[in-house]
């Protein structure tokens, strides 16, 4: 054996980052990586770090064998080392507050390379931009960086938190499975072949949606999993295709139950996490009121800008534009810009300008405004435009009182089917508020969205789809509008929002056969098709099912919010780019021309299929 065979053998000590004061004098092994080596020539001090955090060690060649100090200058970035040495007080002036071992650092007698490293393709120092292409490749190293070791530990705090707090609430914590029917959650399935039975596939769940409605069934009460789900569905920053939600299921409740479960979690989540008392209970509003004010079903409540219905207000008026929508059974919106909105240039207003352009990408067909130039008792009521001269002197004074433009304020129009304005607005205002510095990035806005419609239209295969999934609860007193009005039925069913992103959904269920018969006719699954993809679940209901309901946090979403991150690919250990494609394992990839003919499966080329 070497003389250092044993530091590779020896237990470490005690974390790099947990040396302290207290330990002066002692002698420790550490075993970490080298971050920061500065060497002076004549000596040589190293951050050793781990998980924990740093410690200085230095290597000075009348302190252990110079022979062995000598070998030290060959030492690199992320080699992994052991080294062993004395705890001391550092010298008069050189100790660092920042730290919690800023205050010693270790003499090093012996140490010993574990093993070497390339040289990174990226420093890992705490704060340093690289290329996301890069980090995903090498992820196990962009996981070594303090900053996504920090998030990694906080994620794993929430998983904790969430244990305690659903077993404390006697929640039974169940797996559902992985291989299986698909389960409708408005994405496309992610598919697995069968070998056994060829031609067969099972689906990748969407959601243990239906699993956890049959354990209400069995009788389990409370039920919840910290699960994977799978959608193969249009990748955004805050949507990967496999995403973790805590789902939950509870027996014999009402939505209030659900509410103050997740108002419970949270408190406690950002409580123990944070540190941050949240105000709880959360307001909560109306789908109907969201979509008008804020022009989205998860409004960020951080700011104003509050949208107004403006259609009365115009409809006298002779802007063609106006006219012509509002016959056309259109609305017309707008809200007013402050924190200097009147500042947006014409040349920026124009159906060229950087503004116009926005709208349009967002769906608007044109853009009207109005700059509150003058106080509101002035001639236009202060507002000048373009297109002023349409407007009486009465109107502008509606358009002036209804957004509530100050002078120094922008007021933008959207003209157009009530969807659209509703939309286009909604983006708007948040592109505003980014823009122009209105979020104020310490709040916390939670709130719950209530009272969804049970149905959306779908304009391109012109036909009625469920809003959440066609297993949720129409209000009871709209039952008898299934058949005669389905778009005015309204759901049980509530989302949670937080600044502006949907976190959590859920819903009371439909918990009767009739019922999710009827629902299932209502938007167009026949009889034939509903025995054929949900025989079980229809099954089911008819053995005595209990009246439940339930929700499902998204835990990414969460964490990114928790944490501050603008993508949920951040608090994802091993995520997947907006492509799909997962950079370190270089996956989806093709497969063993045997494997697919084991499976029955021939691959069709793109070029063969547009034959
Ligand atoms: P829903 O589809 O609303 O409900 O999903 C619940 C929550 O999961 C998160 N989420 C996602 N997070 C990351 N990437 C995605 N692709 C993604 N899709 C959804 C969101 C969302 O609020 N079975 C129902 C729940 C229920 O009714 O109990 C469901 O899955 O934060
Ligand atoms: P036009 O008559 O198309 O030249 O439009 C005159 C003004 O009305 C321009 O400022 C347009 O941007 C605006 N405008 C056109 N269509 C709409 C609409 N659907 N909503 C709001 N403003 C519009």
């Amino acid at each position: 054996m070497s003389a250092q065979q044993d530091l590779v053998t020896a237990r470490r000590s005690m974390y790099c980052g947990q040396v302290r004061p207290e330990h002066i004098g002692q002698t420790i092994l550490l075993k970490g990586w080298v971050r920061h080596r500065r060497d002076h020539g004549g000596l040589i001090f190293i951050d050793l770090i781990d998980r924990e955090g740093h410690c200085q060690v230095v290597l000075n060649p009348q302190e252990m064998d110079p022979e062995h100090f000598e070998q030290a200058h060959d030492l690199r970035d992320e080699f992994v080392l052991a080294v062993e040495g004395e705890v001391r007080r550092r010298p008069e002036g050189t100790a660092n507050p920042n730290y919690a071992t800023g205050e010693v650092e270790l003499k090093v007698t012996r140490w010993e390379v574990l093993n070497k490293s390339e040289v990174t393709p990226f420093k890992l120092d705490e704060f340093y931009n690289i290329s996301e292409e890069i980090r995903l490749r090498y992820r196990y190293l962009d996981l070594r960086r303090p900053e996504m070791q920090r998030a990694m530990r906080m994620r794993s705090g929430l998983y904790r938190v969430i244990r305690d707090y659903m077993h404390g609430r006697g929640f039974i914590e169940t797996e559902t499975p992985f291989l299986t029917r698909s389960t409708p959650e408005g994405a496309r399935d992610f598919l697995t072949p069968s070998r056994i039975q060829k031609g067969c596939f099972y689906a990748l769940p969407q959601s243990p949606q239906l699993f956890k409605q049959l354990l209400m069934v069995a009788g389990h009460d409370k039920y919840f999993q910290i699960v994977k789900c799978f959608r193969d569905e249009d990748l955004r920053a805050n949507r990967q295709p496999e995403f973790t939600q805590l789902d939950l299921e509870m027996s014999f409740i009402t939505p209030e139950d659900i509410y103050e479960l997740i108002e419970g979690l949270l408190v406690r989540a950002y409580k123990e996490l944070k540190g941050i008392d949240i105000p709880a209970p959360f307001p909560r509003m109306k789908y109907d009121d969201a979509m008008l004010k804020y022009g989205s079903d998860a409004p960020d409540l951080r700011y104003g800008m509050e949208i107004s219905e403006l259609s009365e207000a115009v409809r006298a008026s002779d802007f063609k534009v106006f006219k012509s929508i509002l016959e056309g059974g259109g609305v017309v919106r707008g809200f007013a810009v402050p924190g200097g909105g009147a500042k947006y240039s014409n040349t920026q207003l124009k159906p060229d300008g950087d503004l116009f352009v926005a709208a349009q990408k967002f769906g608007a067909k044109g853009l009207a405004w109005f700059r509150a130039v003058g106080p509101a008792d002035a001639d236009n009521a202060g507002l000048e435009s373009s297109i002023v001269k349409f407007f009486t002197k009465e109107t502008l004074a509606a358009l002036r009182a209804q957004t509530g433009a100050q002078q120094g304020d922008l007021i933008l129009i959207v003209a157009d089917a009530e969807g659209v304005a509703a939309d286009v607005l909604g983006r708007l205002r948040a592109k505003l508020a980014a823009d122009l510095g209105l979020i104020d990035k310490e709040k916390l806005a939670f709130t719950w969205i209530v009272d969804f419609p049970l149905v959306e239209w779908n304009p391109k295969e012109k036909r009625w789809e469920p809003k959440h999934h066609p297993f949720t609860a129409p209000r009871y007193e709209d039952l008898d509008k299934l058949e005669s009005d389905i778009g005015k039925v309204y759901a049980q069913a509530y989302d949670v929002v937080l600044n502006g992103q949907e976190i959590g959904g859920g819903s009371i269920r439909i918990h009767r056969r009739d019922i999710q018969e009827r629902v299932f006719h209502a938007i167009g699954i026949s009889q034939e098709e509903a025995e054929r993809k949900f025989r079980f679940l229809l099954e089911g209901l008819s053995f005595g099912a209990p009246p439940h309901g339930g929700l499902a946090m998204g835990i990414d979403r969460m964490m990114m919010l928790l944490l501050g991150f603008d993508s949920i690919r951040d608090v994802i250990a091993f995520p997947k780019t907006q492509t799909g494609a997962c950079l370190l394992t270089d996956s989806p990839a093709p497969v063993d021309p045997a494997q697919l003919e084991e499976l029955g499966i021939q691959v069709v080329a793109e070029d063969e299929e547009k034959v």
